[in-house]
């Protein structure tokens, strides 16, 4: 129903799917929600398909738009991240008066989103980055929502974001994160997560495939189980869905039809570079873009192929199948828990970075439900830093340190399997790496020192004083110290 005269609680900008799902949820869920879109036929659509799910304000120009707002005015602008973003928020702040609130809920970089802050609050108006996770369905049925901004703004906005989120055992999958670019930050660490995640899964896909000689479908039943356990989650769950899907033309496993090369728009990306810049071991969520990249290298992959490498690999693993199907399901659970733990260092460091003091336990909260990574290990992960919010890493956490007693030899198991039989591994490989080198007593970086001293003078520590040395490595190979 739409209802041209009543002023709306929220309104939407752009009105793709994502856009036209977030507006539909807002009005299923009793608001009144103005939208817009630059090309009219979107809203005209919106509206013919959904106006009868609730009360909805169409109009096209901005300025109507604005005008059907109820002050405090609040807008979502869901269009490409960008330019796109920049134009609609220079339109919006021109119409809007002091005290309204613009959101930006694309994947917005978080640097963009700090200077759109300051921008738009030196016009008088609050600006609120918001990392909304879910994909076209969650949108529509509750996503996990990830606000920064002001915390002003979080008083007017909080109750309705709750009215649309997920909710988990009562409790929405949406909170403040933190001021400015805190909610694109943590969306974008969610994303660097995810890539690591999908990454994993596909390595435990290929090596039940090609190391166990499975067929999709029987693997589709394997993840099936596997979601009933410790890797319940929403991944898990649709990567049961994909491998059982048959390709509606020609009948045969659609994994199989589907272009092994993978997109990506860069939040994951996003991830890896800020992780390198924070000085973060990221390795999973690293390795996760560098296999997408790679994947979609297909002159270079087709030359190598051409080019007969030689592969050195065994021909099969001499393992009983159900053992392997477990050491693999063990390892993938390590991997994850990595790739998780990882994650929350990267958002304790930006967190210091810039500021923002964001909860760990927010995250884990909220990322229950909604979200493209929810899994029920969250709620494990929550209790971590309830126990401790200062965890040094979360594979530390008691609890979880007892489940990688359990882990750790099929997780060793798995990734000699995979080096004998040549399958790609980066993310569980690069996983147990970082997990022994966090463990390791004496790291290689010792020679590293020695070697940047050598050719650079580049001085280091010693293990048994303090202060900084340097050999006169061309000279008589005296010891110095330099401070
Ligand atoms: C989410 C997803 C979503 C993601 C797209 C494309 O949280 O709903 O992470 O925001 O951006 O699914 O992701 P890639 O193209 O980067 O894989």
């Amino acid at each position: 129903m739409t209802d041209k005269n009543e002023l709306a609680q929220i309104g939407v900008v752009g009105l793709a799917v994502m856009g036209s799902n977030l507006a539909r949820n807002f009005a299923r869920n009793g608001n009144t929600v103005a939208v817009y879109n630059r090309s009219p036929e979107k809203t005209h659509a919106l509206i013919e398909a959904h106006g009868e799910e609730g009360n909805f304000v169409p109009s096209e120009t901005i300025e109507d738009f604005v005008a059907s707002l109820e002050r405090p005015r609040k807008a979502i602008i869901m269009v490409k991240a960008g330019k796109a973003t920049d134009a609609v928020i220079d339109q919006l702040a021109e119409a809007m008066d002091d005290g309204d609130i613009i959101i930006d809920g694309g994947n917005a970089l978080f640097t963009d989103t700090i200077r759109r802050e300051k921008d738009v609050a030196a016009r008088g108006k609050h600006f609120v980055g918001a990392g909304i996770s879910g994909g076209e369905e969650g949108a529509l049925n509750g996503p996990a929502i990830m606000p920064g901004g002001p915390k002003e703004s979080w008083e007017t906005l909080g109750p309705i974001l709750e009215s649309i989120a997920a909710n988990v055992d009562g409790t929405p999958c949406v909170t403040h994160i933190g001021p400015d670019g805190a909610g694109h930050f943590v969306k974008m660490v969610h994303n660097g997560i995810e890539y690591a995640d999908m990454q994993v899964i596909g390595e435990a896909y290929q090596l039940l495939r090609y190391g166990a000689g499975m067929e999709p479908a029987e693997i589709a039943e394997v993840f099936r189980e596997w979601n009933s356990g410790d890797l319940d989650s929403y991944l898990i769950e649709i990567t049961a869905e994909v491998l059982a899907q048959k390709d509606p033309e020609t009948g045969a496993p659609l994994v199989d039809i589907i272009v092994d090369a993978a997109g990506q728009k860069g939040t994951g990306r996003w991830t890896a570079i800020n992780g390198l810049e924070l000085g973060v071991p990221i390795t999973g969520i690293a390795e996760s873009v560098f296999a997408r990249a790679l994947s979609s290298s297909t002159a270079q992959r087709r030359a190598a192929q051409e080019g007969q490498l030689p592969a050195g690999t065994i021909k099969a693993l001499d393992v009983d199948k159900a053992e392997f199907i477990e050491d693999v399901r063990r390892a993938l659970y390590a991997a994850k828990l990595i790739a998780y733990s990882q994650g929350f260092d990267e958002i304790k460091a930006g967190s210091e970075e810039f500021g923002w003091d964001v909860d760990p336990r927010d995250l884990a909260t909220i990322w229950r439900g909604g979200c493209i990574i929810r899994a029920k290990f969250l709620d494990r992960i929550r209790a971590a830093y309830d126990n401790n919010a200062d965890l040094p890493a979360l594979i530390l956490d008691p609890y979880f340190k007892s489940e990688l007693e359990d882990l750790i030899d099929p997780w060793r198991r798995v990734v000699v399997a995979a080096t004998q039989l040549g399958l790609p591994a980066p993310v569980f490989a690069s996983s147990l790496s970082y997990y022994d080198s966090l463990r390791a007593e004496r790291l290689p970086a010792a020679l590293i020192q020695g070697q940047r001293d050598f050719f650079g003078a580049h001085t280091f520590k010693r293990t048994d004083k303090p202060g900084t040395f340097h050999i006169e490595w061309s000279g008589d190979r005296s010891l110095t110290q330099t401070d």
